[in-house]
């Protein structure tokens, strides 16, 4: 286990932070506010590259490893939690099971302009009686001649209705639970496939989250992602990797506050010094940097093991679930650094706050963490 990153990684921190303090930072609140995608914020990440970090050159990809995926997501939520996710749900859900269980026909079409970000993904799993419980699917595939007609509905869908393909999951053999769900791709523009408007969420308020409503839609059969039945084993490895990215997000949404309550508290006098240094904020001010830093080795760790395609799913799950309960701790004693400013829209720690808490419910709850971490230490409960 490598605990160092490289000069390489550490240059791509560089680039992806100048261009999220320089881009993003001042828009970041007015984005929040208006409840607004930054298009033109994601047309210029797609063209520096930074939505096709962990995928061959070949595949339109910028070919580097996982930790530098992890860093991207790190420094675009640092600034934003929103424009992070953004990225993480392209990358990890709307992308990687293109790229590790695609046809060759398939990457060609779909990935290379994913990869490029030319266009957009997104990851249609979870559904009304669906959450937790994702083996609980009812949208149907039915198999029609030389396509499989699509009906249903999915709930709290990332980058929806801003994506331009969508990997969806769908029963395609009823009554035989996980084994009969299968993944398929969805283009946008499929006729029947129409979407919500995007939610108002308290927070990540620069991402689109929006219902995704199937009726009829004709699918053609060479849309089918892996084999018939495989589906809930793609849904289940894309999220493994997915979960490295929302630690990374909510690793970078404490990171910001952090910051943010750093600068504060040595700039704030009270009782004739800097309000850092009364111990009780000194300790505070420590401890976040503490657990910031076991977060980030937790991440890099659970990257490494997918690098080098070992086991990792439970990695993963303790890297999600640590970070995202550190973010929503670090966002609130930030807020509580800043005192009622902290209370105060405007001040980013208040955005910060109401993006933290999101981590710890998306891509699996932290209660499902311990189920996944549960099954690699204790074992599943005998049936
Ligand atoms: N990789 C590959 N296969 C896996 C796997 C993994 N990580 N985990 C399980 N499987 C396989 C099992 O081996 C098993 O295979 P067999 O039946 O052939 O033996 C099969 O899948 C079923 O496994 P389980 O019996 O463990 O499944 P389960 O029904 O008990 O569910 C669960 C397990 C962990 C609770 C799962 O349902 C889960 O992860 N739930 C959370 C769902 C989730 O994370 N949703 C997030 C939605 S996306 C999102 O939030 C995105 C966003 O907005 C940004």
């Amino acid at each position: 286990m490598r605990f160092k990153t490289t000069a390489e990684h550490e240059a791509l921190r560089k680039k992806v932070r100048e261009f999220a303090e320089e881009k993003i930072k001042p828009i970041a609140f007015d984005l929040d506010q208006n409840n607004e995608y930054p298009d033109d914020i994601v047309k210029e990440m797609g063209k520096l590259g930074f939505l096709g970090i962990p995928y061959p050159k070949e595949y339109g990809g910028q070919g580097l490893d996982v930790i530098s995926y992890a860093i991207t997501v790190e420094e675009l939520s640092r600034v934003d939690g929103g424009v992070g996710v953004i990225c993480s749900a392209h990358t990890s859900l709307g992308t990687w099971p293109i790229f590790a269980f695609g046809t060759e026909k398939q990457k060609k079409k779909y990935l290379i302009p994913l990869a490029k970000g030319e266009k957009i993904g997104a990851f249609g799993l979870t559904e009304e009686n669906a959450g937790s419980d994702a083996g609980g699917t009812e949208t149907t595939a039915e198999l029609d001649g030389d396509n499989y007609i699509l009906n249903g509905k999915k709930i709290f869908i990332t980058n929806a209705p801003k994506a331009d393909t969508y990997v969806v999951f769908a029963v395609t053999t009823p009554g035989i639970g996980t084994h009969g769900i299968s993944a398929f791709i969805v283009e946008k523009d499929f006729e029947g496939f129409t979407f919500s408007d995007h939610y108002d969420k308290l927070g990540i308020r620069s991402s689109t989250t929006a219902e995704l409503h199937f009726e009829n839609v004709k699918v053609p059969k060479e849309n089918l992602l892996g084999k018939e039945g495989q589906g809930f084993k793609i849904a289940m490895a894309t999220l493994d990797g997915g979960r490295i990215g929302i630690a990374s997000q909510a690793l970078g949404i404490g990171q910001g506050a952090y910051e943010s309550a750093l600068g504060y508290a040595k700039e704030r006098e009270q009782f004739g010094l800097p309000i850092a240094h009364l111990q009780v904020n000194t300790f505070k001010l420590a401890d976040m940097a503490t657990y910031l830093k076991a977060a980030r080795l937790m991440i890099y760790s659970a990257a490494e093991l997918k690098e080098n395609h070992e086991r990792y799913s439970a990695d993963a799950a303790m890297a999600k679930q640590f970070a995202s309960d550190l973010a929503e701790k670090i966002t609130s004693e930030a807020l509580q650094l800043y005192g009622g400013s902290g209370f105060i829209k405007g001040i980013d720690v208040e955005r910060f706050y109401r993006d933290a808490k999101i981590t710890q419910i998306y891509e699996g709850t932290n209660e499902i963490m311990r189920v996944v971490v549960g099954a690699h230490t204790v074992g599943k409960a005998p049936k």
